[in-house]
Order: C-alpha cells, then sequence, then structure tokens
C-alpha cells in the first residue's frame, strides 16, 4: 500500500509520517529532505539557484540516500551526513526557489518514485498525490492554520536548542507556502481525491490514529 501525505510547510506531515510508517512497519520517505539535500549542495558549490540546468545536473552528480538509524532517519548526500544541516535556515530559506525548476523535479520525482517501487510505504510533500504516486490507494492533506504551524516549529527548535523568532517562523512558512503553490510544476493543492484533515486544534496522536483509522478501512 502507498500513502501519500501532502500539505504546506510545517504542517506536522512528517512527524504524523512517521508514526504511521513505524505503527504499520511500512517504509518512510521524506521528499523534501530531498529537496533540502540538493539545496544545500547548490548553496555549498555557490551554484545560481535560478539556472535550471546546473541544478539537474548537480541532482545527477550527487547521491542523496536515507539510513534509519533508530527512530532517526540519516539523510545522506554521497557518504557525508547533512541531517542536520538541511534544516537549517539557509537552506529553509532556498529551498523552494530550487524546488520549482521543472528539471529538477524531474530528476527528483524519478529517484522517488523508484524508491517507492519496494513496497509498502509513506511518503511525505507538496505533490505527492498529484504527481509522484498518483495511484496511492490513500491521499491525505494536512492543513494548520500559519500561527499553529509557526507556534509548533517554535517549540521544536526551543526544544532542539536552536535560536528561535515566532514572527520570523511565521513569515518563513507563509513565504515558502506563497512559492510552492504559485509555482508552474506540481504545485502544493490538494489532490482531488485526498482526505482534507485540519490539524489546528488536534494532537499528532489524534491526527494518526485518524489516518490509521482511514487506513484499515481501505485494506
Ligand atoms: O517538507 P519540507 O518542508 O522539508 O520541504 C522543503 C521544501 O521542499 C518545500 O518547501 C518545497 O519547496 C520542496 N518540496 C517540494 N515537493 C515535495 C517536497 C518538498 O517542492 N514533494
Amino acid at each position: 500500500m502507498k500513502i501519500a501525505i501532502d500539505g504546506p510547510a510545517a504542517a506536522g506531515k512528517s512527524t504524523v509520517a512517521k508514526i504511521i510508517a513505524k505503527k504499520l512497519g511500512y517504509v518512510y520517505i521524506d521528499t523534501g529532505a530531498m529537496y533540502r539535500a540538493l539545496t544545500l549542495k547548490a548553496l555549498q558549490t555557490s551554484t545560481d539557484l535560478e539556472d535550471e540546468n546546473s541544478l539537474a545536473n548537480l541532482a545527477d552528480q550527487i547521491k542523496i540516500s536515507f539510513k534509519n538509524v533508530g527512530e532517526i532517519q540519516k539523510v545522506f548526500i554521497d557518504k557525508q551526513n547533512v541531517t542536520d544541516e538541511i534544516r537549517n535556515h539557509d537552506v529553509t530559506n532556498h529551498v523552494s526557489y530550487v524546488a520549482k525548476h521543472k528539471r529538477v523535479r524531474e530528476k527528483l520525482v524519478e529517484m522517488q518514485q523508484s524508491l517507492a517501487e519496494e513496497g509498502n510505504v509513506v511518503m511525505d510533500g507538496r505533490d505527492i498525490g498529484t504527481f509522484v504516486l498518483p495511484g496511492a490507494e490513500l491521499k491525505i492533506f494536512l492543513i494548520a492554520s500559519v500561527e499553529e504551524r509557526a507556534e509548533r516549529r517554535h517549540k521544536e527548535n526551543i526544544e532542539k536548542g536552536f535560536e528561535s523568532d515566532l514572527e520570523n517562523l511565521k513569515d518563513e512558512i507563509r513565504r515558502r507556502d506563497q512559492i510552492d503553490s504559485e509555482r508552474e510544476v506540481a504545485p502544493l493543492i490538494k489532490a482531488e481525491d485526498a482526505v482534507e484533515i485540519d490539524t489546528t486544534s488536534k494532537s499528532i496522536d489524534e491526527v494518526a490514529e485518524q489516518i490509521l483509522t482511514l487506513i484499515h478501512s481501505k485494506r
């Protein structure tokens, strides 16, 4: 079974996807981490983020991979562990510019589809239900207010000991959602057959339970 979880930035997609994957013994695939890894490499190599061909070539040159270590999914570019680095502000503020290019998306979508061929997967992103796995048996579109999403991210940052500014987070989330929703190729949009869940006043466990119930009804 393939499960697609899409939605705007910081809506809790990855947290929920990980819980579901763990409960069902499915493979979790974080597609945002792949766009982030390519963005990190582009920034490190001073690649022009408007240069579609150079970015696509860069995607060809690097190998992005995942490795599960206990509860943590580590992300690698070739043999370099970039798990923490791909979450930094610089990457977060530039990733949507990299992700809007058609050729970049073609390369990463191909990788995502081949990862999904391996069997039962929960995949999260922006275009999973619409483009990457259009035949997914269950499609979820998670939403929450900007305020709630920023608050959650702010709390998370503080718990991890990272610097965090709530107003900056709100701006960052709004800007990223706008670029992701307005791009020409595979924009952030709810698939027609996706189930929309507003997580604004729900706990992560409640949302995960709701999705698990939907999964059981499909089996
Ligand atoms: O999910 P996450 O917030 O880590 O994604 C980072 C960025 O990667 C998104 O803001 C978006 O620009 C891009 N992305 C995308 N398509 C996906 C997953 C992520 O365009 N399937």
